[in-house]
């Protein structure tokens, strides 16, 4: 097992509630991934170490999943994450103006973090199944649409807060 990464004392207990729902240890694989990102911030490969370990499964299993799922990153991001959709119906609608509304009220460029550690932003490439409110962006987990600068402005401001 790495040393460099392990639960919390706390989260070991979520961990073994979560364990505890689940008839096979693989089976949990994707709530104790999300619970390692929350911890971590990200997925390094410590972390899939980590949790290979802990559901007795190969690490390129692990890694497999995070692939797959564009919710894990491999890269550290902030304590608020905004993807911004860059898929066709966001782009068509102005997803490069938003990415420039970010970059100019954050400072910071597409993947990278305030230097407070507090907010981080990239563009996906892929459709975040919200086009009706192109063009969007997923804040954490929820989704803000049908974005102009004043209401990015607005966002932004909230979680800088
Ligand atoms: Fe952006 Fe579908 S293209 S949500």
């Amino acid at each position: 097992m790495s040393a460099a990464f392990e639960f919390t004392p706390e989260n070991q207990q979520r961990f073994e509630q979560i364990i505890s729902q689940y008839p096979r240890k693989r089976a949990a694989m994707l709530p104790t991934l999300h619970l390692a990102q929350e911890q971590n911030g990200h997925i390094s490969p410590e972390v899939e170490a980590y949790v290979a370990d802990l559901l007795e499964v190969p690490v390129v299993d692990v890694h497999e999943v995070l692939t797959f799922y564009t919710l894990f990153s491999d890269k550290p991001r902030g304590r608020h994450h905004v993807r911004v959709c860059g898929s066709l119906s966001c782009w068509i609608r102005g997803s490069d103006d938003v990415s420039k509304a970010l970059r100019e009220k954050l400072g910071i460029e597409d993947g990278d973090i305030t230097e407070d550690g507090r907010i981080s932003w990239e563009t996906v490439p892929d459709c975040l199944g919200a086009c009706e409110m192109a063009p969007m962006i997923q804040v954490d987990g929820h989704f803000e649409g049908n974005l102009t600068e004043e209401k990015i402005e607005k966002i932004v401001d909230e979680l800088k807060d």
